[in-house]
């Protein structure tokens, strides 16, 4: 061990917050603050071998990250809510959203990852994710309870439309892969979630008939 202080250089090697500096080829230190050129940019396809054409390849992408972009926003919306419901019903609604959330973040991953597939690339950055989606922001602060559960719906509604389209597209361009994750995987759990956001808008008593 190198006693701190010894000499300047001395000082310098033992200190782990500062690179060598030497130009030894042995070192460990991370090569940081680099910065280079895009090599692929968004809407570029590569070429992998699973006997899919460019076209179809390409539309699919397009179509998974629109409704990848949408997901990222309900996921969103729904933590959001998750945080800022209130009321009676604060607890189950709290871990319903929740649930609903990690759904969404599961979605999401499957998505991007099939984007990835099939040689595009998948939005990630929130503000390229904010210039695609088309469900209309939300205020900054709090909505009352029924407005949160009813932006959810029209959320849901908006990614639902899309995955129909995009299953009858996919399955025109013989991209089973696709058609299967949005038909088994993205559109039944909408759905599901639709289902259970709505019934707690439905209007009845609830002790008194
Ligand atoms: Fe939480």
């Amino acid at each position: 061990m190198e006693e701190r202080g010894s000499s300047m250089t001395e000082t310098r090697h033992s200190d782990p917050f500062v690179a060598r500096g030497d130009g030894q080829k042995e070192s460990s230190q991370p090569l940081l603050h680099q910065h280079g050129k895009e090599i692929q940019r968004f809407g570029e396809m590569r070429l992998f071998p699973i006997a899919l054409s460019h076209d179809a390849r390409m539309e699919s992408c397009q179509l998974l990250n629109h409704i990848l972009a949408d997901s990222i926003i309900l996921y969103n919306l729904y933590k959001k809510h998750h945080w800022l419901v209130r009321g009676p019903t604060f607890f189950q609604l709290h871990l319903l959203l929740d649930k609903h959330a990690d759904e969404q973040l599961k979605l999401i991953d499957l998505l991007a990852e099939r984007v990835q597939t099939l040689g595009g690339v998948a939005i990630a950055d929130p503000r390229h994710v904010a210039e695609v989606t088309t469900i209309s922001r939300p205020p900054n602060g709090v909505e009352e309870v029924a407005a949160m559960l009813s932006r959810l719906l029209e959320a849901h509604e908006i990614i639902i439309e899309k995955v129909r389209e995009a299953i009858k597209k996919t399955a025109q361009n013989g991209d089973d892969g696709t058609n299967d994750l949005l038909m088994g995987d993205v559109l039944r759990t909408n759905e599901l979630q639709v289902w259970f956001v709505a019934e707690h808008l439905v209007d009845i008593p609830v002790v008194r008939v």
